[in-house]
């Protein structure tokens, strides 16, 4: 049964004039759940998130249209390194990945706008092979954009896009029956908590066959002040990305709220090694979530945790990845240390 006979809830739009074909599809994860709408999951995470402490919202919530199109310009500013970096290294090993790990089929997971993915896309069509390109992610804007870009710039390559939540269960995978290379980059990985990460990674090796590898981008710890930097950049790009949660929040759950009551705060939290990126009530507010039937009184000085960006050490990521059942076959790193890029294997 296919990926889209068993869990779409709608497909869209081969494009009948490009050559291959691509579509995007919303799959409902775990098949056979029950469609909920986008407000409907947001006020579940805030019902759990908000009675934490500190209160949090998960970060998969930034990315709208405009929280995708704000990440890129993140992806491409000065104090911004993990992008850049992880491109060169993915420059000089692609062809090598493409080698160790054989694959017919990508899946890339929190893909965006796929930038990067196009140096693993040559190195894996090279010869013109053939290959599926499965992009996933919340975000359907940029995985519509990548498709169109996808499909004109490589001739081999079949796209099918979902939109999807890579913490749900993502059996069955696209792709069956011929190796498959499963990309996680950008680091995406360090915005899940350690437990919440293991579970992630177990997942996804349960839903990857024998002889499929996983791509692991991490960014690794350095110097607290160019991490700082990195996610509070000169420009307020970043602040400007990490305000557009509470527009999401306004817009989804009709919830009284302006990203102007709010300053933008990342810090470095040295003994869990991750930045935090937090919202500061800039005065006392009271904010009525009809959805989920709350006052929710925010005194000024108040924060909430909008996103943990956890650092790396290349031998916790490879620890983390035996733990899960995979098993690291090499590290990619750049001459600073300052990201890295792990291929595992699921073994038989
Ligand atoms: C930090 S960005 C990385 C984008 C791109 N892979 C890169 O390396 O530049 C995280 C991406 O993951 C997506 N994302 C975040 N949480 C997600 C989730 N739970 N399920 C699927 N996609 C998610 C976001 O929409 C966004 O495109």
């Amino acid at each position: 049964m296919s990926a889209a006979q068993h869990a779409a809830t709608s497909m869209a739009d081969g494009d009948q004039d490009s050559s291959r074909p691509w579509s995007v599809e919303v799959r409902r994860t775990p098949a056979g759940a029950p469609d909920v709408t986008a407000a409907e999951r947001l006020a579940a995470d805030l019902r759990v998130g908000l009675a934490q402490d500190p209160p949090s919202i998960p970060p998969k919530w930034f990315y709208d249209d405009k929280g995708s199109l704000l990440f890129d310009e993140i992806t491409r500013l000065e104090e911004y390194y993990p992008t850049r970096t992880e491109e060169a290294i993915l420059r000089s090993s692609a062809d090598e990945i493409a080698a160790l790990s054989e694959a017919a089929t990508l899946v890339e997971l929190g893909a965006g706008y796929s930038r990067k993915t196009r140096l693993l896309l040559e190195a894996l069509t090279s010869g013109g092979r053939e290959l599926l390109y499965v992009p996933l992610d919340v975000a359907e804007e940029p995985l519509r954009d990548t498709a169109v870009r996808v499909v004109a710039a490589h001739p081999t390559v079949e796209v099918r896009a979902l939109v999807a939540d890579f913490e749900d269960d993502l059996r069955p995978l696209p792709g069956e029956g011929a190796p498959r290379l499963v990309a996680f980059l950008g680091s995406t990985i360090g915005n899940l908590l350690p437990d919440d990460r293991a579970a992630f990674l177990s997942r996804l090796c349960n839903a990857m066959d024998p002889g499929d590898a996983l791509l692991l981008g991490a960014d690794l710890v350095k110097d607290p002040g160019r991490l700082v930097a990195a996610y509070d950049d000169a420009r307020g790009v970043t602040a400007a990305f990490n305000k557009n949660v509470v527009d999401v929040l306004a817009r989804e759950l009709g919830a009284d709220l302006d990203p102007d009551d709010f300053d933008h705060v990342a810090v470095w939290n040295a003994d869990a090694e991750r930045i935090e990126m937090r919202l500061r009530a800039r005065r006392d507010l009271t904010v009525r979530i009809d959805a989920l039937d709350l006052d929710w009184s925010l005194p000024a000085g108040s924060e909430v945790l909008t996103e943990t960006s956890h650092k790396f050490r290349v031998e916790g990521v490879q620890a983390e990845l035996r733990a899960a059942g995979l098993t690291p076959v090499r590290t990619w790193t750049d001459e600073a240390d300052d990201f890295s890029l792990t291929l595992a294997r699921r073994e038989a």
